[in-house]
């Protein structure tokens, strides 16, 4: 038994379907988590037991059951300015960085890549919105993706619960760029306006994006790949990147041992770039 009332077999099942509609794989302590998190998925579906689950999975072909295991198997964790300390980095140095490197076109593309539930691409859009003046004649795209359809049905919504609203948002920007209904706490149109969020799998899709993208964040969702899909994943984000990009990882990620595409950024801690942009930057010296 993996850590639940169902077979072995059927657990390996569940971890199959996860892993070849998303990558991910399943850490140990996550496994037992697996008959809590579709408990409600079983209810809204009626079924009564993981073993039933996956007999329906295989015989009704439903994409709507599909989609609802594949989603409640999926870590979806995320808050505003997540690793406060990385935003700071950013509004004060990489986006000046940025803002140099484009300031010919005056374009500039974020890609959000793993957003969830849209929190981390609400924060730098307000941060930037902030930056007011400096922005003015400034085309900022922001895109933030996810394989999640629920978790960027919530993202293109914006409604946070009281507790999430908590989570790492100061108060000014709360009551700044969110209103408070019924339902809880609504992200403003002029806040909304400024991201695009669509469902992704960043292994298979391509990104919409109109061009390679400036700044990328990639956090907290490269840890759950194999080391296989990681480098695939890598090179995704390679391809996406422009010639002198950013990009940003989750505190517990790195490039190190990984792949060969990104190096850690001599100017911005925590901050990766593409290999061959030092390359060049060196052969310029
Ligand atoms: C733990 S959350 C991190 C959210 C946010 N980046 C943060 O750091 O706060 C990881 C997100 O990656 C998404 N994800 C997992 N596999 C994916 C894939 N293959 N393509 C796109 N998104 C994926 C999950 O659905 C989840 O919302």
């Amino acid at each position: 038994m993996m850590g639940g009332t169902a077979s072995e077999s059927v657990y390996r099942i569940l971890m199959g379907v996860l892993e070849s509609r998303t990558g991910q794989t399943l850490s140990p302590n996550r496994i037992w988590r697996i008959e809590m998190s579709l408990k409600p998925v079983m209810q809204r579906h009626g079924i009564a037991d993981l073993d039933a689950l996956v007999a329906a999975l295989v015989m009704s072909n439903s994409r709507q059951l599909l989609d609802d295991t594949v989603d409640a198997m999926l870590n979806n964790e995320t808050f505003f300015y997540r690793e406060h300390s990385v935003f700071d980095d950013i509004a004060e140095t990489a986006l000046e960085k940025i803002r140099a490197i484009n300031a010919d076109r005056r374009r500039v593309t974020v890609w959000h890549c793993g957003v969830s539930t849209g929190q981390e691409a609400y924060s730098l859009a307000m941060l930037i919105a902030e930056q007011g003046d400096k922005w003015a004649g400034w085309q900022v795209d922001i895109v933030g993706t996810d394989v999640s359809c629920h978790a960027i049905g919530r993202a293109r919504i914006g409604l946070y619960s009281q507790f999430e609203i908590q989570r790492g948002l100061p108060v000014q920007r709360m009551v700044r760029w969110f209103d408070q209904t019924e339902t809880g706490w609504l992200a403003k149109a002029d806040l909304r306006r400024r991201i695009d969020f669509s469902v992704q799998n960043m292994l298979t899709d391509r990104p919409p994006l109109a061009r390679s993208a400036d700044l990328i964040f990639c956090r907290n969702l490269l840890l759950y790949f194999s080391a296989p899909m990681r480098q695939k994943a890598f090179a995704r984000l390679r391809a996406m990147a422009a010639p002198q990009s950013f990009l940003v990882l989750g505190a517990g990620e790195t490039v190190l041992g990984q792949t060969d595409q990104f190096v850690a950024s001599p100017r911005l801690r925590g901050l990766y770039e593409p290999a061959d942009q030092q390359v060049r930057r060196a052969a310029a010296a």
